[in-house]
């Protein structure tokens, strides 16, 4: 039984991708709150080093480390500069151009250039693949680690005009599914946690300005409501604990139930 949370993973060195805002800052926040020393990660230092403050000012541990994830040489530095990890959360990724956010334009597939496709596959797949391949033979020879990688239902259930994004999720997905199979009996476990759409950033701008909006885009939703960012981050948490070590090659739905796990 889980009596308190405070250390639920204290003593573990952690650190989460794309960590300076987003789904990444709530996850960095709630693993340090729950006693995890954890590395801040982004290719934007100010924004890196607001959240290192945020947990820092809440009674936390957290350090800065600047690493574009696509880059290899880029991640070799990071890894030079945090050491081994235990827990490693791909959490770095980008998405289609909606509601004015950043990423690649939301049409069909068979309007989209093909010159857009590269860099989502890039962030979304290569970039978990360089992350994980960098950090894993630290987590093998100590024979503890945990490896959660962050995708979306776009990926999993599939969405019209986010084809390319979704092809990378699922192939991020299919990563863990298998890297798990060939790491598992060395204590480390590879799993998913799929989003659906989350009211922050340009998203959460676009339903203020419009309630309509988000009446019809919650409506798609059993719970009623879009995602706020700290939804997932308690699942991320136990995910990565000693509690979780049965638990593995596994995509779990946070998602106010829209698209039900297969
Ligand atoms: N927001 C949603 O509705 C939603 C839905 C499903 C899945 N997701 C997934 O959740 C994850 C986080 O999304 P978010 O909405 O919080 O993103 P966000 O854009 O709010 O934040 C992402 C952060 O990652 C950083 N980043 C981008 N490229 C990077 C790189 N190459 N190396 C290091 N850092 C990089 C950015 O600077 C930014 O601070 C992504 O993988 C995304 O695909 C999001």
């Amino acid at each position: 039984m889980i009596r308190d949370w405070s250390n639920f993973i204290g003593g573990r060195t952690a650190l989460i991708t794309g960590s300076g805002a987003g789904i990444g800052r709530a996850i960095s926040m709630h693993m340090a709150r729950a006693g995890a020393e954890v590395w801040i990660n982004d290719v934007d230092q100010g924004r890196a080093d607001s959240v290192v403050a945020e947990i820092e000012a809440d009674g936390g541990k957290a350090h800065t480390v600047i690493a574009d994830v696509c880059d290899p040489t880029s991640v070799r530095e990071m890894v030079a500069t945090t050491g081994p990890l235990d827990i490693l959360v791909n959490n770095a990724g980008t998405g289609v151009r909606a509601f004015g956010a950043g990423g690649v334009p939301l049409v069909p597939f068979a309007e989209s250039d093909p010159a857009d496709w590269e860099s989502v596959m890039r962030v979304n797949l290569t970039g978990v693949l360089h992350v994980t391949h960098a950090y894993l033979p630290d987590m093998l020879e100590q024979k503890w680690g945990r490896i959660l990688t962050i995708v979306s239902d776009a990926g999993r259930k599939g969405e019209r005009r986010q084809v390319v994004y979704g092809a990378a999720k699922a192939a991020a997905m299919g990563f863990a599914r298998g890297l798990a199979t060939e790491v598992g009996r060395s204590g480390v476990t590879v799993n998913c946690i799929s989003l659906g759409s989350m009211r922050h950033g340009p998203l959460a701008e676009a339903a203020d300005a419009d309630p309509e909006l988000e009446r019809k885009m919650a409506s798609g939703y059993p719970v009623g409501r879009l995602g706020k960012v700290d939804d997932p981050a308690p699942l991320a948490v136990l995910l990565c604990s000693d509690a979780a070590e049965w638990i593995t090659g596994q995509v779990y739905p946070v998602d106010g139930g829209y698209a039900p796990a297969l």
